[in-house]
């Protein structure tokens, strides 16, 4: 009764008080929305429901996995690894981020194998050691937490390997530095001055291949509900797909046709090794003339569902400095829209989706199936918290922190109670 009551005070001071929030982030952010959309009803309970809140099913071939609700931790990277393997950071930073309320974490990219590191500070899955330092934390972190899906990206920086820590500049390391040979379809250089990356040969990529199938393996035993191939930002697997990078002259390069086939390949291999859910986090343009586009990044996908895709998480750029992004908020969604459009897969969409309201919207547009956010959620990790309070969600929660609830946000842990004497 007395839950109920606040419910109702909550949902009225909701639209009394209206859900204005504007995130100081460093980056451009949107003012809200209207309430304009509509929003669905839940008929069992009599009461709006918003999109953002409600489950969505991701299938795979073991079976389907349901997130609570469409938000999304985007990977990010946290350059504290030693060795590749996780530390304590990784445990705070994950239980942290555990206990946001979103319906699915994605760890940050995880090296296949050293060289595939963007820094030497990189996550790695390559070995016994860091499949046991991974799954420690891990774990850790997920009893400390609401039971909440957890995907790993899998990465090979290629050419983009061997950098310095964004906090160290960011710039190629040499060898004496503590960098390495850098991996690539082709031997052209990030940035024109640098070294030149070495050219993979076919006996090579076959062992890429095989790490990739490797890595999936032992992130099955870490015990991730998914995996994402890093397939984005310029790193190896886009570095094929774009003709900015890729200029071989044999089946891996040249046509549209060619540059896709290591990736298809390489898909199929994971596929075949790992039945847990398995998408791709795609560039869907290179913002470059010449370059990758988002019609071939939608016909990719297409192409990739019969092959076993769950999901395509759509993002943009990274392949060379010569890129012109148009930025602002919402700027990668009308590339997840085509790409869902085209392919049917499930997709994430990602950048610059800053405001609940905001994220609500695309999902009742049909622009794509799930909202990824990455600065907000280090910036807010309770981000969803405050968005289940705008739109009247609920969100997984600890108990611990039951008690904390501000007036206009009593019913978003569901219906909870504490006691004392
Ligand atoms: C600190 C940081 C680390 C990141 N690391 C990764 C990563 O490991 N893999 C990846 O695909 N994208 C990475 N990204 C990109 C984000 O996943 C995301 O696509 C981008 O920040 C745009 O989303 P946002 O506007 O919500 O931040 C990183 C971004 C940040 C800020």
């Amino acid at each position: 009764m007395l839950n109920n009551f606040l419910l109702v005070l909550g949902l009225i001071n909701l639209y009394c008080e209206g859900i204005a929030q504007v995130y100081g982030l460093v980056y451009p952010t949107l003012s809200i929305l209207s309430l304009s959309s509509p929003l669905r009803t839940s008929e069992s309970k009599g009461i709006e429901m918003s999109l953002l809140f409600s489950s969505f099913a991701l299938n795979s071939p073991k079976g389907q996995l349901t997130l609570p609700n469409r938000i999304v931790v985007a990977p990010m990277c946290q350059y504290s690894a030693v060795n590749g393997e996780a530390q304590d950071w990784h445990l705070m930073h994950w239980g942290n981020l555990l206990n946001s309320g979103a319906g699915l974490f994605i760890i940050e990219a995880t090296g296949v194998t050293p060289e595939g590191r963007i820094t030497p500070a990189c996550l790695g899955l390559w070995d016994d050691r860091t499949e046991a330092a991974l799954k420690d934390k891990l774990s850790r972190a997920r009893q400390l937490a609401p039971k909440t899906p957890v995907f790993i990206q899998l990465a090979h920086a290629g050419r983009k390997a061997s950098s310095a820590t964004p906090w160290d500049g960011g710039q190629l390391l040499s060898k004496e530095q503590g960098g390495w040979e850098t991996l690539a379809p082709s031997a052209i250089p990030q940035l024109k001055d640098e070294r030149l990356p070495h050219e993979l040969s076919k006996v090579e990529l076959a062992e890429l291949i095989s790490a990739f199938v490797v890595a999936a393996q032992r992130a099955e035993r870490v015990g991730v509900d998914g995996i994402e191939l890093h397939g984005a930002h310029g790193y190896l697997l886009h570095q094929f797909l774009s003709p900015i990078a890729n200029q071989r002259s044999d089946e891996y390069g040249g046509s549209y046709e060619n540059r896709i086939r290591f990736l298809l390949e390489l898909f199929t291999a994971v596929r075949q090794a790992y039945q847990g859910v398995l998408g791709i986090r795609i560039s869907a343009s290179d913002w470059i003339e010449g370059g990758w586009t988002p019609q071939e990044t939608a016909d990719f996908a297409a192409r990739l569902k019969p092959l076993g895709c769950d999901f395509v998480h759509i993002s943009s750029g990274g392949i060379s400095p010569l890129q012109k992004i148009a930025i602002g908020p919402n700027y990668q969604v009308p590339f997840a829209k085509i790409v869902k459009d085209q392919s049917g897969l499930p997709t994430m969409t990602v950048g610059l989706i800053t405001e609940p309201q905001q994220a609500e919207d695309i999902l009742q547009h049909g622009d794509a199936d799930l909202i990824a956010l990455a600065r907000a959620f280090l910036y807010k990790p309770r981000w969803a918290w405050e968005a289940a309070a705008a739109l009247g969600g609920t969100v997984p929660s600890n108990e611990r922190y039951w008690r904390c609830l501000p007036r206009e946000a009593q019913a978003i842990f569901g219906d909870v109670k504490v006691g004392q004497r």
